[in-house]
C-alpha cells in the first residue's frame, strides 16, 4: 500500500466517484481518502467523509488544509442534458469550481484530476477519429465549460507548474450508480429497462453513434495517468480516451442475445441535437503512446458484465 498521498476526491458518489473511490481506499487506505458529499450522500458509504461545495473555496480550503491533502480527483460536475436547462450552474460548478482548484493547488502543491468530455468536440470537429489536437467549437454549455476548464488546466500547468492531468471521457457505462443529466445516459437507461421491462423507449435515434467506454476501463485509465512519471505527460489540456464506439441499435442487438424479446423504440428529444454534434469515433493514440492506455472491454464483454451484474442488483 502507499501511504504517503491523502486524497480528497469530489462528486464521490456519482456515476465515476462511486467506483474510484473504493478503487482509492484499496490502494491508499481508508484513512487516506477523503469523499466531499454535498446533497447526496449513501447511507452504506465506509470512509472519511466532508461536506460542501465545490463552489466555495474557504470551505474547499478548510477541508484541504485539515487532512493535508496531497491529491484531488475533481470530478463534480454538470452534465450536458442538465447544462442546457441550467446554464449558469453549470458554468459555476465546471468553471469556477475547477478554478478554485487549480488556484489551491498552486497554494497547497496538489496534484490534481480533472474530468473533461468529448463534449469539448463540436460539428466543426472532424466526426471520426477525431484527432487530439483538433478545432474545439462545442454546441452546448457544458462543452463550453469543458473547453475552457482544458485550457485553464493547461494554463496553470504552463505558467504556475501545476500536475494537473485530465481525461476527455466517452460515454460511460457502468451497474453500480446511474450517471445523472447526460447525454449518453440511455447506454446505460437501456440496460435497466431491457433487463425490468423488456422493452425501452430511446430519446436519440437508432444510428446515433458515439464513443463509449465499460467504467472498469475508465477507472483503471484513471489511475493509469495519475501513476504515470511526470516526464511522459505531453498533454496538459486533456487527453482522448477512449475504447469503443456503437450505435443504439447494435447494443440493442447485443442486449437481445440475453434477452431475445427485447424491443426498443425511439422517441428523439434535444439531447439528439447534443450527440449529433459530438464524435462518432476518437483518436486517443496519444494516451497509447504516451502512458500505456488500453482498453479491456469491448461491445460484447461490456454487454456481458452489465447484464449479469445488473441482473443480480436488480434481484436484490
Ligand atoms: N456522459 C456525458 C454527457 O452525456 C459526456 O461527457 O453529458
Amino acid at each position: 500500500m502507499i501511504m504517503t498521498e491523502k486524497i480528497l476526491v469530489t462528486g464521490p458518489f456519482g456515476q465515476i466517484g462511486s467506483e474510484l473511490v473504493p478503487e482509492l481506499q484499496n490502494r491508499y487506505g481508508k484513512e487516506n481518502v477523503v469523499a466531499l458529499g454535498h446533497r447526496h450522500i449513501p447511507d452504506d458509504y465506509q470512509g472519511l467523509l466532508e461536506t460542501g461545495d465545490v463552489r466555495n473555496r474557504e470551505e474547499m480550503e478548510k477541508i484541504i488544509d485539515k487532512h493535508e491533502i496531497t491529491q484531488v480527483y475533481h470530478l463534480a460536475s454538470i452534465l450536458s442534458a442538465i447544462g442546457e436547462k441550467k446554464p449558469q450552474l453549470t458554468w459555476d460548478v465546471n468553471v469556477n469550481g475547477l478554478k478554485i482548484f487549480l488556484d489551491l493547488a498552486v497554494e497547497h502543491e496538489i496534484k490534481l484530476f480533472w474530468a473533461s468530455s468529448i463534449a469539448v468536440f463540436g460539428p466543426t470537429s472532424p466526426l471520426d477519429n477525431t484527432p487530439q489536437h483538433t478545432i474545439l467549437e462545442p454546441v452546448t454549455m457544458y462543452g463550453v465549460t469543458k473547453v475552457t476548464g482544458e485550457l485553464m488546466c493547461q494554463y496553470y500547468h504552463e505558467k504556475y507548474g501545476v500536475d494537473v492531468r485530465s481525461l476527455r471521457y466517452p460515454g460511460l457505462i457502468s451497474y453500480k450508480e446511474e450517471p445523472g443529466g447526460g447525454t449518453t445516459d440511455y447506454a446505460v437507461e437501456i440496460f435497466y429497462k431491457a433487463i425490468e421491462d423488456g422493452e425501452y423507449t430511446c430519446f436519440v435515434k437508432e444510428d446515433t453513434l458515439l464513443p463509449m467506454m465499460f467504467m472498469e476501463d475508465a477507472i483503471r485509465g484513471t489511475l493509469m495517468l495519475m501513476d504515470a512519471p511526470k516526464e511522459d505527460i505531453t498533454v496538459r489540456t486533456s487527453y482522448n480516451h477512449a475504447a469503443l464506439s456503437f450505435n443504439v441499435k447494435e447494443l440493442a442487438e447485443e442486449i437481445k442475445k440475453y434477452i431475445p424479446d427485447f424491443t426498443v423504440s425511439y422517441e428523439p428529444d434535444e439531447r439528439q441535437d447534443t450527440a449529433d454534434s459530438w464524435p462518432d469515433s476518437i483518436d486517443d493514440s496519444k494516451a497509447r503512446d504516451d502512458w500505456g492506455w488500453e482498453h479491456k472491454y469491448d461491445l460484447e464483454k461490456m454487454t456481458k458484465v452489465m447484464i449479469e451484474n445488473l441482473r443480480k442488483k436488480l434481484k436484490e
